[in-house]
């Protein structure tokens, strides 16, 4: 039987995830959105494409949570994007309101399920659906280093030349301008990249990581990155439904690991049926941890601004 997971917001990213899981076989998927034939009529065009792809999974459209009960996983998408010249967290209030809705109505219909935030800012989207769902802390995760060190991967391989399954790239820390690059985890074939690039080189590509989402959008002009974050969002979600106890970045509230406390932010994690099933905590040296912590303290000022806190 293939597990069910349901995707709150059918636009760009809601849509390409659902794809992404049916093709890949491992999940049916009820795509929700509150614009009536939106979730309907992208289901079913995904839907049609079954018999050319060879997929037996199957991907449902509706605006009624109803037909999400009984979820095992709840992909959080709902919201608006980054348009030109806009930060994440400029989206703050709007999404806090989109997302505290739509939270309420995922805890009503799935309650045993894993949240799978997506909506930004990332980090404060995140804590908020802990808070609103009630959810032990394990059963909420964010998409946010999936992305991030997927296009860091993508710029080291294109600078020196080698595939991208060659690279274990780790980016921790806020989904933001905040992100915590630390090249000395980042590896090429096991090579540290500290041994492989000049750190100029290496400043560069950390750079253009930092502000890879900027890139796309500025790129867009009417829309914000869809095609990687996806990938990300379906490799975490098949991680959990699969069991496969990947250890991969992710966004989750944390309770004093690398001495941080009530406040989400991107850190490894162990990703199996219980959702976060670890928070790995790698060996940093002292000036590592005190960017992750400074990372931290930022999500928690947003935290407060949404009166969480
Ligand atoms: N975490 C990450 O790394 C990451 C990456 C990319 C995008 N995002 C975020 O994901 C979100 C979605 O991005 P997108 O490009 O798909 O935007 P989009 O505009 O294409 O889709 C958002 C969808 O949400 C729907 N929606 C709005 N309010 C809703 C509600 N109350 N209930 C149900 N659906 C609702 C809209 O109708 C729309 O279809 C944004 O907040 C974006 O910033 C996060």
């Amino acid at each position: 039987m293939p597990a069910k997971i349901s995707i709150i917001g059918a636009g760009n990213v809601g849509a390409t995830t659902a794809q992404r899981i049916v093709e890949r076989g491992y999940a049916d998927v009820v795509l929700l959105d509150i614009v009536e034939g939106l979730p309907q009529g992208k289901a079913l065009d995904i839907q049609e494409s079954a018999p050319v792809i060879n997929f037996k999974t199957t991907v449902t459209g509706t605006n009624d949570y109803k037909d999400t009960a009984g979820s095992g996983v709840v992909i959080i998408t709902a919201g608006l994007f980054r348009k030109p010249g806009m930060t994440r967290d400029q989206l703050l209030a709007a999404n806090a309101e989109i997302v505290s809705g739509v939270i309420k109505n995922v805890a009503k219909y799935s309650p045993e399920c894993i949240i799978l935030m997506v909506s930004n800012p990332l980090d404060a989207m995140t804590y908020l659906a802990v808070k609103a769902s009630q959810f032990p802390r394990n059963r909420v995760v964010g998409m946010s280093g999936a992305l991030d060190s997927a296009r860091l991967g993508t710029f080291i391989a294109a600078e020196l030349k080698v595939p991208p399954e060659d690279i274990s790239a780790w980016v921790l820390g806020a989904h933001g301008l905040n992100m915590v690059v630390i090249p000395r985890l980042t590896t090429v074939r096991g090579k540290p990249l500290t041994e492989l690039l000049s750190q100029e080189t290496i400043d560069k590509l950390v750079e253009r990581t930092i502000h890879g989402g900027r890139e796309i959008v500025d790129l867009l002009k009417v829309g914000s990155a869809f095609y990687a974050p996806s990938a990300g969002i379906a490799h975490m979600a098949e991680a959990i439904v699969r069991d496969k106890k990947e250890t991969l970045p992710c966004a989750a509230l944390l309770d004093g690991e690398y001495g941080i406390k009530d406040s989400v932010i991107g850190v490894p994690v162990k990703l199996g049926r219980g959702g976060i099933e670890q928070i790995v905590e790698f060996d940093l040296s002292a000036a590592e941890k005190q960017l992750l912590y400074d990372s931290a303290e930022g999500i928690k000022a947003s935290i407060k601004q949404m009166g969480l806190k």
